[in-house]
């Protein structure tokens, strides 16, 4: 197998995606992939994970169902990918989403559920990975967070955004500890895309159930014409994951169409 992942074994949590199209975990499984790694697809939802694999169209996916909140799911995830494939040398912890509410609206159990599953899911997969990698000489991490995790992007989502800005630091601190042993961590930071997710959950959460409303909203926010989606991620993911940024750690892609460079 060719390509820039050529050869690497590579594990992408929440690799389906919330309705058809290009979610970022998805389009990340699919496009490496394409690049020559043999990929474990990890999601609890088998449906969205085998509709993943209806888009591969070159490479190896193999799908495995887990639910990334609970930690002893993770450990049997990444033994399941050095079952199958002999080790993990890439890592994308993708697992997230938001719930709206700001610090006076959201009650303990959604607090709690945020982080879990934009955080701590993060930090599971990183402990759970970095024994494998450290005995197999390096790999790289590829955590995803997101815009509301370094500014205010347009709506209260005090949990969300809180958890996000925590990936990134859990990704600096891990990045500068690890190097030593060639384990490169790094963050790619979405900003507002046009994944599924919009129809399935944020246009309710939102807008009143208004998709075309919602997709005006963020767009005025973005510099740049262009509607992001979930390829726009496995990209910036795919460049961390590859030996091309061998020199690149403990760091961060904005994916934002410039949103989070302007000020007005
Ligand atoms: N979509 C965006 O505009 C956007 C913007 C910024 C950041 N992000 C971040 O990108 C990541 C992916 O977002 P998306 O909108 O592409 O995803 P999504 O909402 O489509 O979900 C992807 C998959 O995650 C799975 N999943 C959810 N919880 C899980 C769990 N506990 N264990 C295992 N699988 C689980 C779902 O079943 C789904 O198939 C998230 O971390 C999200 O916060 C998304």
């Amino acid at each position: 197998m060719t390509g820039r992942l050529a050869g690497k074994v590579a594990v992408v949590t929440g690799a389906g995606s919330v309705g058809p199209g290009w979610g970022n975990g998805r389009a990340t499984a699919v496009l490496f992939a394409r690049e020559g790694a043999r990929v474990l697809a990890v999601d609890r939802d088998a449906a969205a994970l085998a509709a993943t694999r209806e888009l591969v169209d070159r490479g190896e996916v193999r799908p495995h169902t887990a639910d990334v909140t609970d930690p002893a799911q993770v450990t049997a995830m990444i033994e399941a990918a050095v079952a199958a494939f002999g080790t993990v040398d890439v890592l994308v912890n993708n697992v997230g989403g938001s719930r709206a509410g700001g610090a006076a609206e959201l009650d303990d159990a959604t607090w709690r559920a945020q982080l879990d599953v934009n955080l701590t899911a993060a930090f599971y997969g990183c402990r759970e990975v970095i024994p494998v990698m450290r005995s197999a000489g390096g790999g790289a991490i590829v955590n995803i967070a997101s815009t509301s995790g370094l500014r205010w992007t347009g709506s209260a989502q005090v949990g969300y955004a809180a958890a996000k800005a925590g990936v990134i630091q859990l990704s600096r601190v891990t990045a500068v500890q690890y190097a030593e042993h060639r384990i490169r961590v790094n963050t790619v930071v979405p900003g507002q895309l046009h994944t599924p997710m919009v129809e399935a959950r944020l246009a309710g959460q939102r807008a009143g159930g208004d998709v075309s409303a919602l997709l005006a909203a963020r767009r005025a926010r973005i510099p740049l014409p262009v509607d992001g989606d979930g390829r726009d991620t496995a990209c910036a993911a795919l460049f961390l994951a590859s030996d091309e940024a061998r020199f690149v750690t403990g760091t961060e892609i904005v994916v934002d169409g410039g949103m989070t460079a302007r000020c007005d």
